[in-house]
C-alpha cells in the first residue's frame, strides 16, 4: 500500500483527479519528444488523456497501481510517476513535461517513492525498464541508486521509434 500523497522538497506527488486530463494533454500529451521512448503515441485528442486519467483513478481504488501526478508549486501537473504492485515488487514508469527536464525533478520524485516503497514490509524490489537508447531515463535511475541488471532483448514495443519490439535495460533497487 502506498500513500495518497508524498511531499518532497519541490514536489507534491498525489492521486490524480479528472481535471488533470486537460493539463496533461496540454503539458506533454501531444509532445513527440516526450513520448519518443514511451509505449504510447503522442495524443491526438484530449479524450485519450481523459481515458488514461479515468483508468488511473480506478486503478488507485483497486490498490494495485498508484499513478501519481507530480505537482510543482502552483502548477497542478508537470508529469506522472506510475507505480504498479506485482506481489513483492513495484514496477515504476515516469514522464515529465519537457520544460521541466534537467532540474533533477524526476530523481527527486522517484527517490522519495522508492524509499517509501522499500519501507513496506511486503516490498523487496523496485524496478524499471527503459529503452537502451533512453539515456536521460538511465541517468534518472542511476541517480536514484538503481542497479542496471542487464539488457533484455526484444522486450518492449516503443511504437514511436520502431514497429518491432525494442531492447531494454532492467534496473532495480532492492532491500
Ligand atoms: C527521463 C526523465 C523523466 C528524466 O527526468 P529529469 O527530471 O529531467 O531528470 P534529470 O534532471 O536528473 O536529468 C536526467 C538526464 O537527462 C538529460 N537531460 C538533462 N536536461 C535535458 C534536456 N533539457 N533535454 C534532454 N535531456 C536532458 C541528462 O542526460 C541528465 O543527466 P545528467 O544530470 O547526468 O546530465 C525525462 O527526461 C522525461 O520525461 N523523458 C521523457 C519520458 C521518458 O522517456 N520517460 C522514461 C521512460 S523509461
Amino acid at each position: 500500500m502506498l500513500p495518497q500523497t508524498i511531499q518532497t522538497s519541490r514536489l507534491k506527488l498525489r492521486k490524480p483527479t479528472l481535471p488533470d486530463a486537460k493539463v496533461l494533454f496540454d503539458a506533454y500529451g501531444q509532445d513527440p519528444d516526450v513520448s519518443k521512448y514511451m509505449v504510447w503515441r503522442p495524443l491526438a485528442e484530449q479524450s485519450e488523456a481523459e481515458g488514461f486519467i479515468q483508468q488511473a483513478v480506478e486503478d488507485w481504488d483497486s490498490q494495485l497501481r498508484f499513478a501519481y501526478v507530480l505537482e510543482a508549486g502552483q502548477v497542478p501537473l508537470i508529469g506522472m510517476l506510475d507505480a504498479r504492485i506485482e506481489g513483492h515488487l513495484l514496477d515504476v514508469g515516469y514522464v515529465l513535461a519537457q520544460k521541466y527536464w534537467g532540474q533533477g525533478l524526476m530523481p527527486e520524485a522517484l527517490s522519495a517513492l522508492t524509499a517509501i516503497a522499500l519501507q513496506q514490509e511486503q516490498c523487496f524490489r523496485v524496478q524499471a525498464t527503459c529503452d537502451v537508447d533512453n539515456h536521460p531515463s538511465m541517468r534518472t535511475l542511476e541517480k536514484c541508486g538503481f542497479t542496471n541488471e542487464g539488457r533484455l532483448e526484444r522486450y518492449t514495443m516503443h511504437p514511436n521509434i520502431s514497429d518491432t519490439p525494442r531492447p531494454c535495460f532492467m534496473f532495480a533497487r532492492c532491500k
